[in-house]
């Protein structure tokens, strides 16, 4: 099974051990839900910074609306241009 950023559960943030449904639940809570909010509060992005893009990307894909998407089979992997399945 390959890693996939998107499902709701996934760690994204391997450092400090933050997971997406963190940032989730803690976007949900501010009235402008940001990433650097979310990394004062979880410390994620403070060490390597690797996870920064994906916790960017999934920001801003919930503030359209599309993330979390119903089910898996909307699920999509299109960052660096790399595509599951
Ligand atoms: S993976 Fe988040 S700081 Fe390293």
């Amino acid at each position: 099974m390959s890693w996939d950023f998107r499902k709701v559960g996934t760690r994204i943030c391997v450092c400090y051990n933050v997971t997406n449904d963190q940032a989730l639940d803690s976007w949900r809570e501010q009235k402008t839900p940001s990433v650097e909010a979310l990394s004062k509060r979880f410390n994620c992005g403070q060490n390597c910074g690797m996870c920064i893009p994906y916790f960017r990307t999934l920001l801003r894909e919930f503030q359209r609306g599309e993330w979390p998407c119903n089910s898996e089979s909307d699920s999509k992997n299109e960052w660096f241009g790399v595509k599951n399945g």
